[in-house]
């Protein structure tokens, strides 16, 4: 696959701003590009602490670059900064719908939990457009959650995170179901 040159492969290429969020083996943080003056967030996940083998990150890492829908985080480029492997994505300015979540908690006074039930259907509407985009695509998910539901002042709604994505076949994801039926109507595999 040829290598867009849009998006730099070097670290010094990207000014950060601010650090925006940490997952169990990542940082996100708020950049903008160099060389197109566009905003970003890169996420740096540490290769020392996960244990994935990196042809695997790599697997991944390349699904989601091949993903295009609107409500499917957008991966520009990747590449290997000292033990880190960033991921420069698309920024979405609202962050997750957990980070939104509890600034409402912190800056409402008496908000309660969870969220209003128009904004929930709009956003798992969303979300299940990312969803079936995955799916006709033969990939499964796998870690849905409300840190990997990402969310921008437009509107915009996109799914983050393939890292405990499975890259399958359609015959496979066929059979596999079929397997996980059989077993709940008690035949072995
Ligand atoms: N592209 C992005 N734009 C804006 N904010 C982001 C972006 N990606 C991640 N974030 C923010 O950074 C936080 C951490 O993301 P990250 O994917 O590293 O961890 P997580 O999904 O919350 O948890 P984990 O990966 O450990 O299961 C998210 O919850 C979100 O608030
Ligand atoms: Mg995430």
């Amino acid at each position: 696959m040829s290598i867009d040159a849009r998006w730099p492969l070097e670290a010094g290429q990207y000014e950060i701003h601010r650090r925006i969020g940490k997952g169990a083996f990542s940082i996100v943080r708020y950049a903008t590009c160099r060389t197109n003056s566009l905003k970003v967030a890169i996420k740096a996940l540490d290769l020392e602490s996960v244990s994935t083998s990196f042809d695997d990150i790599l697997t991944e890492v390349q699904t989601m670059k091949l993903c295009m829908h609107d409500n499917v985080l957008k991966c520009h480029c990747s590449f290997v900064a000292g033990a880190q492997l960033w991921l420069i994505t698309e920024y979405m300015d609202r962050g997750s719908c957990c980070r939104v979540l509890s600034a409402a908690k912190a800056q409402i006074a008496n908000y309660g939990e969870g969220m209003d039930e128009d904004w929930v259907a709009y956003i798992l509407n969303r979300t299940l457009q990312g969803l079936e985009y995955l799916h006709e695509k033969g990939h499964i998910h796998r870690d849905i959650k409300c840190g990997n539901i990402l969310l921008d002042s437009q509107g915009g709604v996109r799914l983050a995170d393939f890292g405990t994505n499975l890259n399958i076949q359609p015959s496979s994801l066929y059979l596999s179901s079929l397997h996980a039926s059989c077993r709940g109507h008690g035949v072995d595999d």
